[in-house]
């Protein structure tokens, strides 16, 4: 408990999914909480969840479009107003787009790499000064193990997923000596909405649910309170020295040659 107490957190995408458990954890943890969300009133009643759920939990539901710059200023500018200056950023919103590369359309290229890429950029670039200036920040990007492993049809996810690795490590370095940290976390097949939206998008979505559960050496999926616990662990005074690296959370599946 309060592993979190006296910072100011903003998670992107945090009305649902990985991003709400982040959320969920950060204020168990004694962090105010700032959800930055499209869906306006999914940030809402999560954020009221979270806080009935828990005791003194400070939330505050902001609508935003991580692909907006815009947006995602007026976010971190109205998490200041409430709270004090954002000590914690989680890139956390992301969208599947799963294609053949040569029947994609152009739209589908580049609505994917506005939310998966520019918008975890957006959300660096709006919070960064205001780090560097006070020299302490975390920021935590969600990423994927589709970011070093490639599966057929799945494209252009994968590319930009790639670069959040990329701009992970290279935001790293540049601000390490202003003791701004930047990590990456990279979750396997995790139990959300969206892998259920995928599996739904299957021909068969019972055999599909079954195959995946099949994949990981531990025969099951990850929950998003699992990644949530390595959201708090970066966040935290805990890992001052872990910087522009990534942590893989699959239950081994990355590591599995073959069965
Ligand atoms: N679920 C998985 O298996 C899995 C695996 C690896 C990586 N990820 C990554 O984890 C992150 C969260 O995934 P999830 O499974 O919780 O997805 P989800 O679809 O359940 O939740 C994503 C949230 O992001 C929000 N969002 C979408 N576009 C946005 C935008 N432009 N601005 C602000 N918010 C926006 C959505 O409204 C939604 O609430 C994504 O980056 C995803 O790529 C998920």
């Amino acid at each position: 408990m309060n592993r979190l107490a006296g910072k100011v957190a903003l998670v992107t995408g945090a009305g649902r999914g990985i991003g709400a458990a982040i959320a969920r954890a950060f204020a168990a943890e004694g962090a105010a909480v700032v959800l930055a969300e499209l869906d306006g009133a999914t940030a809402v009643a999560t954020a009221r969840e979270i806080a009935n759920a828990c005791e003194g939990a400070q939330t505050l539901a902001v609508q935003t479009d991580v692909t907006q710059p815009a947006s995602v200023r007026a976010a971190v500018e109205e998490a200041q107003r409430a709270f004090g200056p954002v000590d914690v950023l989680v890139n956390n919103a992301g969208i599947n787009v799963f294609a053949d590369p040569l029947t994609m359309t152009d739209d589908d290229w580049r609505r994917c790499f506005a939310v998966d890429l520019d918008g975890v950029w957006n959300g660096c670039r709006a919070v960064l000064p205001g780090m560097v200036e006070r020299r302490a920040g975390s920021i935590i990007n969600i990423a994927s193990t589709h970011a070093f492993q490639i599966i057929p049809g799945c494209f252009p996810y994968p590319v930009a997923k790639h670069g959040v690795i990329g701009l992970t490590r290279a935001l790293g370095i540049e601000y390490a000596p202003k003791n701004v940290r930047v990590n990456a976390i990279a979750p396997g097949y995790i139990e959300t909405q969206l892998t259920h939206d995928w599996w739904n998008a299957q021909p068969d979505p019972e055999a599909a649910r079954k195959a995946t559960l099949e994949l990981p050496p531990m025969k099951r999926i990850g929950r998003p309170e699992e990644v949530a616990m390595t959201a708090v662990f970066l966040a935290s005074d805990e890992a001052p020295f872990i910087n522009a690296s990534c942590i893989t959370i699959d239950g081994g599946r990355t590591a599995l040659h073959h069965e």
